[in-house]
């Protein structure tokens, strides 16, 4: 058995803390003794409205049980709201460790159904949220040499889930944002990774059945949480957890097939779409490069 995994020293930013699963982290990364921003606009599930109520709500909750923790209202698409909760943990306890973005919202509607606002709305939450928390951390993460970053995805992102076009390309734009991170990152042990959850919260209160949320509190899924952004995490990760679940998931490729250039026509490909989608032998490329090398070298 490995040692307790604790936060003692650290501090951690949690986005969308105010409830559901950034509540639960909070509270979890706090027992484990770290220190904690918890972040919450404190808006509906759509992203209309705030208040800094949910956030205060469970600062005083992580004090009550001993801990330390301060709330801060931003909205994660908010620059300078960003920069200002970046510096307030900076000047209340020298720095942040851990970055957890959690925030986000949901606009449900069939492709055919949905406004372009209602897309733009829920890409600018949940990747340009991320994007401009991580941007606010990432020079003081490289020049302390520490950093644990995680990305929040979604099985809709990785697979796709009917009536969630929007919400799916910001999720799976987040994987691809933790790729390339996690490379630039890992020289100055600054390590990216990203957790696919499934729980009960009110994102999902009325999406799941009742028989299937009794099982999947957040608590089912803030093991993993924590675990991406411990000392010992990996980089480069993304793992679904929720309901006693944990797995990893991979953009995998398949060794596929490598033709001479006369070969290289539509009927070729019709003819052998077998062999290309034949998963025997697939790999999970280290980088976009690496990929290229194979196609090049047929193999
Ligand atoms: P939730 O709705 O309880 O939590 C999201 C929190 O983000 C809310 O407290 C909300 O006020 C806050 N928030 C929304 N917009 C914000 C903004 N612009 N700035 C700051 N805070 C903002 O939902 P839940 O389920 O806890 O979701 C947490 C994360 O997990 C989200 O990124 C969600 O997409 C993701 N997720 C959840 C799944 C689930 O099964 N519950 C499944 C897959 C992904």
């Amino acid at each position: 058995m490995a040692g307790d995994i604790r936060f003692d020293g650290r501090v951690a930013i949690v986005t969308g803390a105010g409830g559901g699963l950034g509540r639960r982290y909070a509270l979890d990364l706090a027992a484990r003794g770290a220190r904690v921003v918890v972040n919450d606009l404190g808006g509906a599930r759509d992203g209309t409205g705030a208040s800094s109520a949910m956030a205060e709500a469970v600062v005083e909750e992580i004090r009550a049980a001993g801990g330390e923790a301060i709330a801060h209202g931003t909205s994660v698409t908010d620059e300078a709201g960003v920069a200002d909760m970046v510096a307030r943990a900076r000047a209340e306890w020298g720095g942040v460790h851990i970055l957890i973005n959690n925030a986000g919202i949901l606009r449900d509607k069939t492709f055919a159904k949905m406004e372009i606002a209602d897309f733009r709305a829920v890409l600018d939450v949940h990747l340009m949220g991320s994007v401009i928390c991580t941007k606010a951390v990432w020079d003081m993460m490289r020049e302390q040499a520490y950093g644990r970053i995680l990305m929040t995805t979604s099985s809709t992102g990785l697979y796709g889930n009917f009536g969630q076009a929007n919400y799916g390309a910001a999720k799976l734009g987040l994987v691809g944002l933790m790729k390339t991170l996690a490379l630039e990152g890992a020289k100055f042990n600054v390590r990216v990774n990203t957790i696919a959850p499934l729980a009960a919260t009110r994102m999902t209160e009325d999406l799941m059945p009742p028989a299937f949320l009794e099982r999947m509190g957040p608590e089912t899924v803030a093991p993993a949480a924590l675990y991406l952004v411990s000392e010992e995490a990996p980089t480069n990760m993304v793992l679904n957890a929720g309901g006693g679940g944990f797995q990893a998931a991979h953009v995998t490729l398949t060794k596929g097939i490598h033709v001479k250039p006369q070969d290289m026509t539509p009927e070729t490909i019709a003819a052998r779409i077998a062999d290309i989608r034949d998963r025997s032998g697939e790999v999970v490329p280290e980088t976009g490069a690496a990929q290229a090398q194979m196609a090049l070298s047929g193999g």
